[in-house]
């Protein structure tokens, strides 16, 4: 019998049910902090004893409170098990990165793991265990606010994002590194495709849409060694995700062979009772457990009803000492039954916690995560210009995005603390307005300021709390004021930069008729005013690209890159004026697609080749093409390739993005960039869901994003 089975053997039925609940910090005695609350508190029927025998501590922080909580429990706890910490560390503990969906932005992998690697280290040196990271959830809908934490459309750069972060939370080895932490996967499944872009709605979807565009990042997240797994709020062909018996025991468990911890989010256990399967908790309880659920996050079903359950024959134990056998294995992974301490440690987290390393790395993960929207030769500015910067963001610190919760304002770079290290001439500093409000006198001293400029830069956007968790608007266009005011300035006939700070691809109207260039900075962090005033002066070069459309107007959506052809394409050759699928007041293709982005330099793409025209089942084809630094400045281009089977069993995307490789070029540099594809990356989900590949003719597109790009076509034989 193993050790972590006969800790098992010693534990009451009661020990053991406790075990399965999460508590936020509040619920413990020893806290010297309240810790963070990220849902609704309700009432509990929880009682001393459960709290000692509890299994896992929600959102504390900071090394002397969680070594408190530790110590004060392994005095009480019958068996000395220890606690779990778990907290959300999204983007950042303390030094804050730029929200995921800026990260995905930078087209660079590498960038995002080593922003997993600081934060894990900044939150496993405050004694945290594990992380609610990363978010992978697939988006469509740019109302959902919770599409800051994704990185994006795309199954498959979600995929590789969703990887690079796991390792960089988790490292190698977990018990020998308390410098990470674990890494929980989250939300399965499909949380992102809630209808209407409302949070926690409903999702409704097709099976082979739910295989092949949402579950890949979840399980490129598993197969990376991702410990554990959130489920999410939605339904699932009708079903909960929390109580989802084909979802968790048959495909995570069964299928996929996951026997990490899965947690359910937060109250959703009891969630299953104003969703209309479950009468009471007790059910919700039965339903929970058999599903696969091992945790319950903030509610008492597990703890109220499990024992009744357990003695009157409606659950069987052993599915409790499975759960139970889960999370005590996850502790020993972890190495906590030889130092349930870990990595806290008060001394070493003022050393580690913002150390100047950390705020480099930030840095550069935003100047790669920012995005040129727009550039009619107004950048990059000259210090010698007389800038005035206007708007609610010119000196905010409210940049760091909804998931930041240990991230301060203060700490923050703002944009003018950035620009103004730069700026020859002093900055010419004006508000203009609040984020959702404007008054007469503070547009009027706006304008007086923006008439002594030459250039005007406008820093514009959303509140953070405008999106992320129950932050979802049916209006995606900046608030009327903002608008307002910069409509006011444009008067003026000064060239306008405006940057924009905000969590989710916008309706633009309003701002880019009014902006000769426009850069998306989303939220980007701690370091974001330092960052972005480098790329404003041109001393580092702009090399973010949309991973998530930004729709023409909110009437389009959902928009997105790899969407079916229908049999009335707009466009084809054929194609009548009337019958064809279309708005009649609005193009159908976003406003920015996937993938785009500008320079402050100029890419060409030549000699697009296949080494074949005939691809085998058992060959490999490689794709290679040539790309030149037109200008006269080096720049770092992310090259894009897409596929399309042409003829398929089931209708397929006009364009699916298969690879992509970010390169830089010196100015007038070409280089050659190879792809490779082989029949397993041809395969998608036929009419009986086998996962096969078609023989016959597909289209490669290469490309510096999903619109713009040089085609050729081979046959797979
Ligand atoms: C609810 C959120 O949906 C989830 O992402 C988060 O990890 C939990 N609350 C815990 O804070």
């Amino acid at each position: 019998m193993s050790k972590l089975e006969s800790l098992l053997n010693q534990m009451t039925l009661q020990e053991k049910i406790d075990q399965l609940t999460q508590l936020a910090t509040p619920f413990f005695k020893g806290a010297k902090d309240a810790g963070e609350i990220t849902g609704p508190m309700l009432a509990m029927n929880i009682g001393e004893e459960n709290i000692k025998n509890t299994g896992s501590v929600l959102g504390a922080s900071g090394a002397a409170n969680i070594r408190a909580i530790q110590e004060k429990h392994l005095e009480e706890n019958r068996l000395k098990i220890p606690l779990l910490f778990m907290s959300d560390v999204v983007h950042g503990y303390k030094t804050i990165f730029p929200i995921p969906l800026a990260i995905g932005c930078s087209w660079n992998t590498q960038l995002a793991e080593e922003s997993a690697r600081i934060a894990a280290k900044e939150a496993a040196v405050s004694g945290i265990h594990v992380t609610f990271a990363p978010m992978v959830d697939l988006v469509r809908d740019p109302r959902w606010g919770r599409v800051m934490e994704t990185t994006g459309e795309d199954l498959y750069l979600n995929s590789e994002f969703a990887k690079a972060q796991v390792r960089g939370f988790q490292g190698n080895n977990l018990k020998e590194s308390t410098e990470h932490v674990a890494a929980c996967v989250k939300h399965f499944a499909a949380y992102g495709a809630a209808e209407g872009g409302r949070d926690y709605n409903t999702v409704n979807m097709s099976d082979r849409q739910l295989q092949e565009l949402y579950l890949p990042a979840y399980k490129a997240a598993l197969d990376e060694g991702c410990k554990m797994m959130m489920s999410s709020f939605n339904t699932i062909d009708g079903i909960p995700a929390t109580a989802n018996q084909t979802l968790m025991n048959g495909l995570l468990r069964q299928e996929w062979g996951f026997d990490g911890v899965m947690i359910s989010d937060w109250g959703a256990v009891k969630e299953l009772i104003p969703h209309g399967v479950a009468a009471d908790k007790a059910e919700a309880a039965a339903k929970t457990l058999r599903a696969g659920t091992d945790i319950e996050m903030m509610t008492d079903c597990y703890i109220s009803h499990l024992h009744e359950l357990v003695e009157t024959g409606n659950i069987e134990e052993s599915i409790i000492n499975q759960s139970v056998l889960r999370i005590l294995q996850l502790k020993e992974d972890l190495g906590l039954f030889e130092n349930p301490y870990r990595g806290a440690d008060a001394a070493k987290e003022e050393e580690v916690i913002m150390s100047p390393s950390h705020r480099t790395a930030t840095k550069q993960v935003a100047a790669e995560s920012s995005v040129l929207l727009k550039n009619e030769q107004v950048l990059p500015l000259t210090t010698s210009q007389k800038v005035a910067l206007i708007g609610p963001f010119a000196n905010s610190g409210d940049i760091l995005g909804q998931w930041s919760w240990l991230g301060s304002k203060e700490d923050a770079v703002t944009l003018q603390q950035g620009m103004g290290k730069k700026a020859e001439q002093e900055l010419l500093i004006s508000k203009g307005c609040e984020v959702e409000n404007i008054n007469s006198s503070s547009l009027e001293e706006a304008i007086q300021i923006g008439k002594k400029a030459d250039v005007i830069v406008v820093a514009l956007g959303e509140d953070s709390i405008m999106s992320g968790e129950a932050g979802s608007l049916t209006d995606i266009q900046l608030p009327e004021a903002q608008l307002h005011l910069l409509a006011a300035l444009a008067k003026l006939e000064k060239p306008i930069v405006t940057i924009l700070f905000n969590g989710r691809p916008l309706d633009l109207h309003g701002v880019i008729e009014h902006s000769d260039a426009l850069v998306e900075a989303w939220f980007p962090g701690t370091e974001g005013g330092n960052a972005l005033a480098d790329l404003l002066y041109g001393d580092q070069n702009f090399s973010g690209k949309l991973t998530m459309s930004f729709p023409y107007s909110v009437g389009q959506v959902p928009v997105y890159y790899n969407h079916y052809n229908t049999g009335r394409p707009k466009g084809a050759a054929d194609a009548q004026v009337r019958y064809v699928s279309q708005y009649l007041d609005s193009p159908n293709e976003p406003l920015f697609p996937f993938g785009y982005g500008l320079s402050y330099t100029t890419f060409s793409y030549q000699e697009l080749q296949l080494s074949t025209d005939q691809l085998k089942t058992d060959d490999t084809l490689t794709i290679s093409i040539k790309v030149s630094n037109k200008g006269r400045r080096s720049g770092a281009e992310t090259v894009q390739l897409y596929i399309q089977d042409v003829v398929g069993e089931v209708v397929r995307p006009v364009k699916e993005l298969k690879g992509f490789q970010k390169i830089n070029l010196g100015a007038g540099e070409t280089k050659e960039v190879q792809f490779t594809l082989t029949e397993e990356q041809l395969r998608y989900y036929h009419a009986d869901m086998s996962y096969t590949s078609d023989p016959g003719e597909f289209n490669i597109f290469v490309g510096p994003n999903s619109k713009e790009t040089t085609s050729q076509s081979f046959r797979l034989i």
